[in-house]
């Protein structure tokens, strides 16, 4: 599963300079390109609303995802619902993030995903999902 947070639907036009030019569609289907070459089927999603994400960590737990692929948006500085549901299920979940947060405002640098997150790829524009996909292949044995 791929799971997109708040503002994530504007990518394309939210601040390029940070985030690059691409859609959300574009790199959707760019990872659907990827997904097939690596036989792994992807579920992408996004929505602005916390409670969303929070069921759809729960669904990929009951469905027993391979792997999620997270980009929490700014709950990920915020949501300790969102690092429970993590907790909660039995999936790893791979932090995703265009930009690097680590490199901008302090209130960025801190992250409730990374406390339960499989691990992180932060700071490669669209490529960072591309990059995450690899990992999420990675981890099948
Ligand atoms: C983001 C980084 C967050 O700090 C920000 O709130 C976002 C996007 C990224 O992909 O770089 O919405 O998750």
């Amino acid at each position: 599963m791929v799971l997109n947070g708040p503002n994530l639907n504007l990518l394309g036009s939210r601040e390029p300079a940070i985030y690059g030019r691409d859609t959300l569609d574009d790199i959707a289907v760019r990872l659907e390109e990827q997904a097939a070459t690596l036989g792994l089927e992807l579920d992408i999603r996004q929505s602005n609303h916390e409670g969303h994400l929070v069921d759809w960590l729960h669904e990929a737990g009951a469905r027993g995802a391979l792997a999620v692929l997270l980009n929490a948006g700014a709950l990920t500085h915020t949501s300790i619902a969102i690092l429970d549901a993590i907790k909660g299920i039995n999936v790893p979940v791979i932090e995703v993030h265009l930009s690097n947060p680590h490199t901008r405002e302090e209130f960025r640098h801190t992250s409730f995903v990374a406390r339960a997150a499989k691990g992180t790829i932060a700071g490669f524009g669209a490529a960072s999902y591309r990059l995450a996909l690899d990992a999420a292949a990675a981890l099948r044995q």
